[in-house]
């Protein structure tokens, strides 16, 4: 399928977008000389622009999110469906895909019970830091309210979720933020800050550092991504989770995994807490959920956690005092349904384990090439390069020559991402999100063009 629009009709569109519109994460002095972007069809892995350009996708839809590709008749046919028969009722009362939805996420979760349904990953993170507080105040008089964060880690765009963000660049300006929230230290050992045999024990211990500083009768939760994003895909060093689970044990500390990014896929297995045997308190879940065919996020919780939300019936103040409007909305689930039915019939975790490894081979090869190559980082389909000026001394590659590499794949028909206003020097991280379906020729595509915009970028 392709798309036969003609370009000119589009004059109005492009106008009116430049009149009005103020797009996400964008300086927009740049739009006065050029014309916005706006991507009008996909299907598959591909995408065309207003001018009919063809771009092979290899980030999903920008931001790590169209996990089944474009185009899915199926997701359409059965949002439609369900929006005809009851598009809306506040999840005080049920729905039917919500139920449904719920049962069949609940079953790829082991040890996990309960879900709340919200509209985005920066909520859904806001619910579990609220639960969190109210389960300090519940069990604990309010002290054992802290929620730790972790530097280069991103949990949402509102400010209590910036209160836990640890990209400094993205925080700038924004302040002041909300008190209770604690940094630890990354794990990215390409950037360890010791040399020590077993990096993966020694950045979870650093964690545990911070609880004794604060004490740990003070520290309610952690927050972590399973494999950090935004903050330049640091996939976590062996031995890192295991030691992260016995911290958290040990001082009561409940787990709350971010994953916003990983969930539904993206690393090769539903969740990417479960490629490390971990047990967390909470999950949450955005982007891949319904691979952004509606929106919908999750707080997924445990029995436990869902418990102490209804011990004490008589006690007016005693259940999670919380509503999300568009929680209610059933093209959320819907979309779920049909994306996960997908993601099972097409054997997608198999293939994103297979394509992602071959994205990571593909890449270190291209590291032979091109020094600028410092380390390449993966897990499934969620790889990143970090680019550098110098191997030896590990001096970030600039900016604007990351960017470069990323104009020129665009110009190519590839879109690529990189981090991008995150951390201060650091922004040096190429990312690669492309949808589960990928396949063997689309990865050699993404980084054959990889190689060319290096080559033209760098000169190697
Ligand atoms: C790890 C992580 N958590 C939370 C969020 C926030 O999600 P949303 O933009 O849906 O609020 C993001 C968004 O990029 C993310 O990468």
């Amino acid at each position: 399928m392709n798309t036969t629009f003609n370009p000119n009709d589009l004059t109005e569109v492009i106008e009116a977008d430049r009149a009005h519109l103020w797009h996400h994460l964008m300086q927009h002095k740049a739009l006065e000389t050029t014309d916005p972007r706006i991507i009008v069809e996909g299907c598959g892995m591909r995408v065309w622009d207003a001018t009919g350009k063809e771009h092979l996708d290899g980030v999903s839809g920008g931001v790590w999110t169209v996990n089944v590709g474009y185009g899915r008749e199926r997701i359409a046919n059965a949002v439609r469906d369900q929006l005809i028969t009851m598009n809306y009722f506040a999840n005080s009362a049920g729905s039917i895909p919500g139920s449904r939805f719920a049962s069949m996420l609940i079953d790829k979760m082991p040890g996990m019970s309960r879900v709340y349904y919200t509209n985005s990953g920066s909520e859904a993170n806001e619910k579990a830091f609220k639960m969190i507080r109210q389960i300090a105040h519940k069990r604990y008089d309010g002290k054992k309210h802290k929620i730790l964060y972790r530097e280069r880690d991103y949990h949402g765009s509102t400010l209590a979720t910036m209160s836990a963000g640890g990209q400094k660049e993205r925080n700038a300006q924004y302040g002041p933020f909300a008190p209770g929230f604690v940094e630890v230290p990354h794990c990215l050992e390409y950037r360890a800050q010791v040399e020590t045999e077993n990096y993966g024990e020694w950045a979870a211990d650093q964690i545990e550092a911070v609880i004794l500083r604060e004490g740990p009768d003070t520290v309610g939760a952690l927050c972590l991504e399973p494999v950090t994003a935004g903050g330049g895909v640091i996939t976590p060093p062996a031995g890192y989770w295991q030691r992260v689970g016995e911290i958290c044990k040990k001082y009561e500390i409940l787990l709350h995994i971010d994953e916003v990014v990983c969930g539904v896929g993206r690393t090769g297995t539903w969740f990417g807490y479960q490629q490390f045997g971990i047990q967390p308190d909470f999950v949450t879940m955005a982007k891949g959920v319904a691979s952004g065919y509606a929106a919908i996020a999750c707080m997924v919780t445990t029995e436990d956690v869902f418990e102490m939300f209804k011990d004490d019936a008589s006690d007016p103040l005693n259940f999670f005092r919380d509503i999300s409007t568009f929680g209610g909305c059933t093209a959320g689930p819907a979309a779920a349904i049909e994306n996960m039915h997908i993601i099972e019939e097409e054997g997608l975790l198999a293939n994103t384990t297979a394509m992602g490894g071959r994205l990571v081979a593909n890449l270190n090869t291209l590291a032979e090439k091109h020094e600028v190559i410092g380390q390449v980082r993966g897990l499934g389909l969620f790889c990143g390069a970090e680019l550098v000026s110098d191997r030896s001394t590990k001096e970030p590659a600039p900016e604007k020559m990351v960017q470069a590499v990323v104009a020129d794949c665009m110009a190519q028909g590839v879109i690529i991402g990189a981090t991008n206003r995150s951390l201060p020097g650091f922004n040096n991280t190429l990312c690669f999100s492309p949808a589960l379906i990928s396949t063997e020729s689309d990865i050699d595509e993404i980084t054959a063009a990889v190689d060319a915009a290096l080559g033209r970028v760098f000169g190697t």
